[in-house]
This record gives C-alpha cells, sequence and structure tokens, in this order.
C-alpha cells in the first residue's frame, strides 16, 4: 500500500452533534463528530480488501491478528468481519487465527526501549514462522508501536504488517507510519469508536472531538 493512502481529515470540515445521532448521556462531552460511524464501517471494508491483496501467497493463506487492547477491539472486531468475508487474488479464503495483547509503554525505561506486553515469551514463541497482522486503534507519536515491533522481532514471525485506524497528524510524531491507514487525523484529543477519555466514551460509535465539559466531566 502506498504510504500516504489514507482519508485525511481537517479540523475544519467536522459535523455538528446534531447531524447525527449521539448518545443522550454524551451530549454535553463531545464537541463535535470527526469521522461518522458509517464512514469508518466504508473504509474498514477498503482496507480488509487491500489487508489481504498483499497476504504471503501460501497454499492456505493465513493470519495471526492480533488485537492491541482496549482501544483496538473494536476496529479489530469489524476488521476480522472483513476479512473473512474476503478472498485473495486467486480466489482462497483465508485462515486466521486471532491474538489479544495489552502493551504498556514505559517513560522511565526509555534508554532501554522497555515494552511490555501481556503475553509470556512462551506465548510470543506461537508467533516464529507466522504472518502477524498488528491492529492498533491511534498511532500518535508512534513510541508504543515501534518498540512492540522490536519486541516481536526477536520471535522470528515470517512477515508483520501494522494496521491503524488512525493516525495522528502531530510534531511529536517519531515519524513511524503503518502498513495500512484509515484516516489521518488532526491534532485533538479524540474518542469513540473504543477509543477512550480515562475509560469513558469507548460506547461511542462515532469517532468525536471530546469537549471542555467531556474533559472536566471524566477527570480522574
Ligand atoms: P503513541 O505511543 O504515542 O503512538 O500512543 C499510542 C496510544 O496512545 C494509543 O494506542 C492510544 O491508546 C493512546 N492515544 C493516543 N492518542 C489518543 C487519542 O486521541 N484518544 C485516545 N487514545 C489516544
Amino acid at each position: 500500500m502506498d504510504a500516504k493512502n489514507w482519508i485525511d481529515i481537517d479540523i475544519e470540515r467536522v459535523y455538528p452533534l446534531d447531524h447525527f445521532v449521539v448518545p443522550q448521556h454524551y451530549e454535553k462531552d463531545i464537541e463535535s463528530i470527526l469521522i461518522p460511524h458509517g464512514m469508518i464501517k466504508d473504509r474498514i471494508n477498503k482496507l480488509a480488501k487491500l489487508i489481504v491483496n498483499e497476504i504471503p501467497d501460501d497454499p492456505i493463506p493465513n493470519l495471526v491478528v492480533c488485537c492491541v487492547l482496549k482501544g483496538g477491539h473494536q476496529y479489530f472486531a469489524d476488521l476480522v468481519d472483513e476479512i473473512k468475508r474476503c478472498h485473495t487474488s486467486k480466489g482462497k479464503s483465508i485462515k486466521l487465527s486471532l491474538e489479544f495483547l495489552k502493551v504498556k509503554s514505559y517513560e522511565n525505561d526509555q534508554s532501554t526501549g522497555d515494552v511490555r506486553i501481556s503475553l509470556s515469551d512462551k506465548e510470543l514463541e506461537e508467533f516464529r514462522g507466522k504472518n502477524l497482522l498488528i491492529v492498533e486503534d491511534i498511532i500518535d507519536t508512534g513510541r508504543t508501536m515501534v518498540k512492540l515491533l522490536k519486541r516481536l522481532e526477536e520471535f522470528g514471525p515470517n512477515s508483520i504488517k501494522v494496521t491503524s485506524l488512525l493516525i495522528k497528524k502531530t510534531p511529536h510524531s517519531n515519524g513511524y507510519i503503518p502498513h495500512y491507514v484509515g484516516f489521518a487525523i488532526p491534532d485533538a484529543f479524540v474518542v469513540g469508536y473504543a477509543l477512550d477519555y480515562n475509560e469513558h466514551f469507548r460506547d461511542l460509535d462515532h469517532i468525536a472531538v471530546i469537549s471542555e465539559h467531556g474533559k472536566k466531566a471524566y477527570a480522574v
């Protein structure tokens, strides 16, 4: 996939809340809708096809799809549903296994590039020789993903591809760009479609910009 083959979302082109249905309990807590749910689903449909087109041509095409929890779970679920419906250019279906991991990067350990993955070395050994697809919700600075990839590479997978639904246009980026990106978004804090603010908003279907009211209401 071309490195910049994504949809660029402009902060000037957001949608007012009253153009869409928003849960009543969040009406004051979000400022605007950045990406409506229907558009997210349509984009995932296309991303699934792009991903399937590039799966290595094995006798039985296969992927280990790894969900980066918690924010990646909705994208993961919808993407897996779409991939299941796809066939390779040779008309073959794809055998999927699903894996779930949590990642914590420790800023204090930056010098060692430490990232703590919720899977043990024994569990990570299962990735040896496999075709991995890492599914993330958002790349912000890119630090977490770079560290995660370094760790996964130690276990000798056959291939690793990364997809992130969102990439943030931020001056703090380390330059990392995933193979498959849904949308490039402005440098604002976004919530919804499983992305959270202190564990809230995961139940909102659209991707939205949080309001000052929301930040205060759900501050810890
Ligand atoms: P990075 O290491 O800076 O790229 O951070 C990636 C992680 O930060 C993501 O997996 C999210 O959990 C979190 N994150 C970054 N920006 C946002 C946002 O705007 N909304 C919700 N979570 C975010």
